[in-house]
């Protein structure tokens, strides 16, 4: 009696092995993961902040909209990440980007805030000419770590790598957004 249970267990964990390779064999080959498209993009201002000398700093926060779009048929979990922007390659800001959860095979909307150190910003000697001529180009790279979630069973550590290359024209006031990403299982 005690041996058939054994075996029985035996056949169960195999069987439930078999079923495990054989869904991470489907995933890989006819459900192979596919980029997810992220659009970034700066929506207006939220609020200005200055202290006065001795220490004068001038803080700016811009609230920003990030939507992710996962065309997978599995879910990304992930962890408190944060994005950070640069201007002609010197950190100007950064952004808190909650945890969460984007569902397979749908759109996410994140909304955070961009805290801009704008001393940092207009110390910049090509500040003042690029806003003169009427366009200011930031970039904003995102490292997102957290887990593929395949049939709400599977958990695979993953990262998603992103950057947005944000253009603002200044005159116009309009934006516009071109961003590039990759998951890494
Ligand atoms: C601006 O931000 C810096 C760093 O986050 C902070 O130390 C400083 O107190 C802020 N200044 C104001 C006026 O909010
Ligand atoms: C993630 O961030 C939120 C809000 O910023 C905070 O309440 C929470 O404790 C953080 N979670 C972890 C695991 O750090
Ligand atoms: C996300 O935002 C876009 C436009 O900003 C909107 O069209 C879309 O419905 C939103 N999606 C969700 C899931 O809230
Ligand atoms: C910023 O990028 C736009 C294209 O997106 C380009 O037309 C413009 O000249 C760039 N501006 C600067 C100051 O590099």
């Amino acid at each position: 009696m005690k041996k058939s249970l054994k075996i029985c267990r035996a056949i169960t964990a195999g069987v439930l092995l078999l079923v495990l390779i054989t869904f991470l064999i489907l995933y890989f080959t006819v459900l192979k993961p596919k980029q997810p498209k992220i659009v970034a993009s700066p929506i207006g201002l939220d609020h200005i902040a200055f202290s006065l000398p001795p220490n004068p700093t001038l803080n700016i926060s811009i609230r920003a909209a990030i939507t992710i779009e996962n065309p997978n048929y599995a879910g990304f979990q992930y962890r408190n990440s944060s994005a950070t922007v640069f201007y002609r390659r010197n950190l100007i800001g950064d952004a808190p980007i909650e945890a969460g959860v984007i569902r397979a095979r749908s759109t996410k909307n994140i909304s955070t805030v961009i805290n801009v150190d704008a001393d940092k910003l207009m110390a910049d000697s090509s500040f003042l000419p690029d806003v003169l001529r009427g366009s200011l180009n930031l970039t904003s790279t995102a490292i997102m770590e957290g887990k593929v979630i395949l049939l709400g069973i599977f958990k695979i550590r993953a990262t998603i790598y992103s950057s947005c290359d944000i253009s603002i024209f200044v005159w116009e006031g309009t934006k516009t957004s071109i961003c590039d990403s990759k998951i890494e299982l």
